[in-house]
């Protein structure tokens, strides 16, 4: 099992400078702090502007409907697959977060009940809750036109709104589909796959821009960043079909998955 042991704190120098130096002897054992406040980068309008278009969103949310349409067929597909449906809600919820993030007023408000419904859909699959599960799917299913929108609009703390194990199976998960055009043999599966992969690719830069705020190291910081400005290399490759782009984001995108890893994750 892996565990993370670096969680902390922004806002605090004196703690920010034990976490380093605790970072600096590789034994980071601080608590879990909310990481995050109004000033940081990761909960900008602008970042989120800059990153997310409609179409991107369109793109992403529509991967997870699909994927959870199918697994919700029967009680009995739903039942195989709880462990994707936690990390599918999950993913619904970021997106629901980024749209709070980028909307105003009404369009803010169906991303909060977009991220409600996220929630919803890896709580119901915890539980293992089949009737709830379709619920929750019937509101994602809903946005943006139809969803009752929530009653207010607040962005949520990106560390609250999930830990980074949940944030890092999102990750793996999105890692496995675009690892698939690239293993192609020929290239029109190189084509197929890669129209499937790119929402993935997508995903992965919003939770490289997610992920910064689970840490104020530099370091971690940069390596967030280098994972999103690659994994939007990553999706305009695939958008453009080019294979040879796609093999070079990928293998600079899986350097910052390394090189994190090699800091901050503790294999047990
Ligand atoms: C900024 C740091 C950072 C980056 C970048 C990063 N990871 Fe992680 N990753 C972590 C940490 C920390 C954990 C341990 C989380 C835990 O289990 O609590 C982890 C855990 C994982 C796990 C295990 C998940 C699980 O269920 O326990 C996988 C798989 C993974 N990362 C894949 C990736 C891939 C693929 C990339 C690049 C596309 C990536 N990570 C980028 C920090 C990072």
């Amino acid at each position: 099992m892996n565990y993370y042991r670096g969680r902390m704190i922004a806002g605090s120098l004196a703690l920010a400078l034990v976490a380093t130096l605790m970072t600096v002897n590789g034994m980071v054992s601080a608590p879990k702090v909310k990481a995050a406040d109004a000033e940081s980068p990761s909960l900008k309008p602008e970042l989120w502007k800059g990153l997310v278009t409609d179409d991107s969103l369109k793109l992403m949310l529509s991967s997870q409907t699909d994927l959870i349409d199918k697994t919700l067929k029967s009680a009995g597909t739903f039942r195989r697959a709880l462990k994707k449906m936690e990390v599918a809600g999950r993913i619904v919820a970021v997106l629901g977060n980024v749209e709070v993030l980028r909307g105003s007023d009404e369009a803010a408000k169906k991303g909060a009940a977009l991220r409600a419904a996220g929630l919803d859909l890896t709580k119901a699959a915890e539980a293992k809750n089949f009737e709830d599960a379709t619920k929750a799917a019937e509101a994602i299913k809903s946005y943006p036109d139809k969803i009752a929108p929530a009653a207010d609009a607040k962005p949520t703390v990106w560390t609250d709104l999930l830990d980074i194990d949940g944030l890092m199976t999102g990750v793996a998960t999105a890692d496995t589909e675009v690892k698939k055009p690239i293993a192609a043999t020929k290239p029109a599966d190189f084509k197929k796959l890669s129209k499937e992969a790119e929402p993935y690719a997508l995903l992965l830069a919003v939770l490289g821009a997610a992920a910064r705020d689970y840490e104020s190291d530099k370091n971690w910081q940069k390596w967030c960043d280098d994972m999103k400005n690659e994994s939007v290399g990553l999706a305009k490759a695939f958008n453009g079909k080019n294979e040879d782009e796609a093999k070079t984001a990928r293998d600079s995108l899986l350097k910052s998955c390394k090189a994190c890893h090699d800091a901050y994750r503790v294999e047990e």
